[in-house]
């Protein structure tokens, strides 16, 4: 009895022991919320030319993104500084303390956590590389029509690894923004563009001129998760910010934002979507 009595207490002082140490943080737990909520605004970095995701309306800019920022930064508790910069560098630019995360159609890829040194959010949103073509052109039907073709890509997206994955592209022309690269393709200077098939259905469905469009559900490449990147650090934020993807898919305001940004709350993302 004595013997079992002993090994109970020893147990319990080292369930106690276990038990102060899941319940102490790590240094640096809360790094990130602290530091925002002490700062009183949520400093989010994004390429705002990736309609519907995020766009200029005047000098604002609004989107899907924008309105899931919007809630995270109430979440928080803080005012929303949406900056508007350059896509190349994005990742540096976060990994520099430039913004507190990126909200700009990224899609979760283990090479950009390596490299900049980031955590990932949940995914908020399907995606995959689609194929935007001249207008009645009708020369791709599928990935392997690519080949001998001059594709535009915005650079360093996953549009761009994508396409270089494909054998036998003439060239891979790389754009600041993806405008720049289907203003190219709508005057005939490149033959396709490899983007987010969503983004690609939204724009050639905006675009007045109509030159150009979306091969209907061909999809290269991989299936792509969206998510929102933090400095690995402060992955205390993370928690924060799937709570907010949670909260909004289950009060029903994701499926709101789904339909006011993309018209329809099944955005298709891929060839079995369609
Ligand atoms: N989803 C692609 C990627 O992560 C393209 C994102 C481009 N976003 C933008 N706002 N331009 O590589």
């Amino acid at each position: 009895m004595f013997v079992q009595g002993l090994t109970r207490a020893a147990a319990a002082v080292a369930l106690a022991g276990v038990a102060v140490l899941a319940a102490a943080p790590p240094a640096d737990a809360g790094a990130g919320v602290d530091r925002i909520k002490k700062a009183g605004v949520l400093v989010v970095g994004s390429d705002v030319t990736y309609p519907p995701f995020e766009y200029m309306e005047g000098n604002t800019p609004v989107g899907f993104d924008v309105d899931i920022a919007r809630a995270i930064a109430r979440e928080l508790g803080v005012r929303l500084d949406y900056q508007n910069t350059a896509w190349d560098g994005i990742f540096a630019a976060l990994k520099s303390g430039k913004f507190d995360m990126l909200l700009s159609g990224i899609t979760i890829t283990e090479e950009r956590k390596k490299t900049f040194d980031l955590a990932f959010s949940k995914s908020y949103f399907d995606s995959g590389q689609g194929v935007a073509v001249k207008r009645g052109g009708k020369t791709v039907g599928g990935a392997g029509d690519l080949a001998g073709k001059v594709v535009g890509v915005q650079i360093n997206t996953t549009g761009q690894y994508a396409a270089e994955k494909l054998a036998g592209i003439k060239e891979i022309r790389k754009y600041e923004t993806l405008p720049e690269a289907l203003t190219d393709l709508g005057v005939g200077r490149i033959d396709a563009v490899v983007a987010d098939y969503p983004v690609l259905l939204y724009n050639a469905a905006q675009a007045k001129d109509r030159k150009y469009e979306v091969v209907e559900g061909l999809v290269i490449g991989e299936p792509e998760q969206l998510g929102i990147p933090v400095r690995a650090a402060e992955a205390d934020l993370i928690p924060v910010i799937n709570k907010v993807i949670d909260d909004l898919k289950k009060s029903g305001e994701y499926a709101k934002l789904t339909k006011k940004w993309f018209g329809t709350t099944k955005v298709s993302t891929t060839a079995s979507a369609n």
